[in-house]
């Protein structure tokens, strides 16, 4: 095996956004595009000799290929070990599992999350580091700033290793594992909650179960714990064989994209509880037979009954939600008298914390939750969570959650998204916005007036270090808020989120409709963003 040195030169945009770096997939592919971001990323690590590397990703659509050609990069750069998923797959989750386990420096993920994927979808390739968690800001800076320097890469010109069968080669000096993706994450969720009694719900309990796997990553994560470990009927998990185009759907659990889970929840028989996964297994959606569980709302139901599951049975250090996750958490927090963060947009935030012992669970609007087993969010775990309540209270996820509500109140909780819109107009939105942010206080629209008004910076507590501009920020009375901030996951054009949440402290006004709830909101949202006059759309994409 020879070592080559490809002379190359720098690509323009290979700046990771919120999770790490996404694009087309026929920008990947072209000349030299992931070499360059892979030399990048093992340059901002520094010497590589002798380090441990997992390495694997959601099956999208050139997976098979990218893990390849890393693997050849990590041995001619001096890669000692690398642990690499079966089949070149390994979620998310199980990734920062795997990490944290085996002690490697860090890892290579493939994957554009939610995103659509196939020949005209996306790709994506994020790396975490050696706590299991997404590369920090730093870190992150560190690699975009390796990728405009670079002028090669190295690169083996070592044979294809056989993804599909498990155990040891030796290439050189190093030793490459092909490991099963699914066990060790199984085991560590076994650590964490009572399969004894979810197994018992699930066989004897007459309880039901849908898991939509959505051809994405999660399938053989979800048909082994659920169906083979759990006993859950089979048939339990839909669309559980990750193709590279995810059948052509769009793996974003929510309720527009996970077509087929909403179809069988509104049929004549729902089953009692219903989940879905995105692409690389971190998000998740949760449905009671008659209720859509919020997000928000799922982080403070868990935070609320940490206590009855065996993992977090001692307490909770902390918890932490994103800044534009409504505050659902932070009256939970109160009430058991533990701290809570807030957060910008991304779970990088989130490792910090968890590293230093602050924080144990954490979560986002945006379809995350997760806690300090891994340092990724992680859809399964929630999923698991879910279902070891259900056990433990012998409740239904509806009356779970409706009595939450009663004891702390609702947070109606919505998003806008408005996608691929020209990225001009989304900023001069923005700037607009942000200049008037001063005067703001004291303005009334549709009923509802602004109280403060800012541009959401966020100092992290255990570095100091500072993140500017993560989100226009307006209070209104009674507890009401309006967030705007552009994505930092797209790849086409910009995306304008639109976020709004109200607290309805009466028990009566529990049940409303969330689109009616919070109607007169975002309509001064429009009004005083004036949304519809610079995008010049009737409404939202997608709402959520
Ligand atoms: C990814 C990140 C999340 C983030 C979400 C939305 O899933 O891991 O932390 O909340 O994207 O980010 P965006 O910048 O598109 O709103
Ligand atoms: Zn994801």
């Amino acid at each position: 095996m020879s070592v080559m040195k490809v002379s190359s030169q720098p690509i323009r945009g290979q700046k990771p956004g919120t999770s790490g770096l996404r694009k087309k997939v026929q920008e990947f592919i072209g000349e030299h595009y992931l070499e360059n971001f892979v030399q990048s990323i093992f340059n901002a690590m520094g010497e590589c000799g002798g380090r441990v590397l997992v390495i694997g990703g959601d099956g999208r659509y050139h997976n098979r290929e990218a893990v390849q050609v890393i693997v050849r990069m990590a041995l001619a750069n001096g890669f000692r070990r690398l642990l690499i998923g079966q089949g070149g797959l390994l979620s998310t989750p199980a990734a920062s599992c795997l990490i944290r386990k085996y002690g490697a420096d860090g890892g290579i993920i493939l994957s554009a999350s939610h995103n659509p994927g196939g020949p005209d979808g996306d790709f994506g390739i994020k790396f975490n580091g050696a706590n299991g968690g997404p590369a920090s800001e730093a870190v992150s800076a560190a690699i975009c700033q390796a990728s405009v320097v670079i002028d090669h890469y190295l690169i083996t010109d070592s044979p294809d290793i056989n993804l599909d069968s498990p155990g040891e080669h030796t290439v050189g000096d190093a030793t490459v594992e092909i490991i099963d993706p699914v066990a060790d994450y199984a085991e560590l969720m076994e650590s964490l909650f009572d399969f004894p009694k979810i197994e018992h719900l699930l066989q004897q309990g007459g309880f039901t179960l849908c898991f939509d796997a959505m051809h994405a990553v999660t399938g053989p994560y979800a048909v082994e714990i659920l169906e083979r470990r759990l006993g859950a009927q089979p048939g339990t998990v839909i669309n559980g064989v990750p193709l590279e185009d995810f059948g052509g759907g769009h793996p974003d659990p929510n309720l527009v994209h996970a077509t087929e889970l909403v179809r069988r929840m509104r049929g004549d028989k729902p089953p009692d509880f219903g989940a879905a996964s995105d692409g690389d297994g971190d998000r998740n959606m949760v449905l009671g037979s008659s209720l859509f569980i919020n997000p928000c709302d799922s982080l403070a139901v868990l935070t609320a009954n940490a206590h009855r599951v065996p993992g977090y049975r001692n307490g909770l250090a902390g918890v932490a939600r994103s800044m534009p996750t409504s505050p659902a958490v932070d009256r939970v927090a109160a009430a058991l008298d533990i701290p809570c963060y807030e957060t910008p947009t991304g779970w990088k935030f989130f490792g910090n914390l968890m590293d230093a012992d602050k924080i144990t669970l954490c979560g986002e609007e945006s379809f995350g939750t997760g806690s300090s087993h891994v340092r990724e969010k992680d859809g399964l775990w929630a999923v698991l969570f879910w279902l070891n309540l259900v056990a433990e209270l012998n409740q239904s996820a509806d009356t779970i959650v409706r009595e939450h509500w009663q004891r702390f109140g609702r947070d109606y909780f919505t998003r806008h998204d408005y996608e691929e819109v020209p990225a001009q107009q989304a900023e001069a939105l923005m700037d607009e916005l942000r200049q008037q942010l001063p005067s703001l206080p004291g303005r009334s629209s549709h009923g509802h007036t602004i109280v403060a008004a800012d541009d959401f910076s966020y100092t992290d507590p255990v570095d100091g270090s500072v993140s500017h501009s993560q989100g226009l920020r307006l209070q209104f009375g009674n507890g009401e808020r309006i967030v705007l901030r552009l994505s930092g996951t797209g790849t086409s054009g910009a995306t304008l989120r639109l976020y709004a949440n109200s607290h309805e402290p009466d028990p009566d006004m529990l049940g409303i409709d969330t689109g009616k709830a919070l109607a007169s909101l975002l309509a001064a949202a429009d009004t005083i963003a004036g949304i519809s006059r610079h995008l010049g759309r009737d409404g939202p994409d997608v709402i959520t």
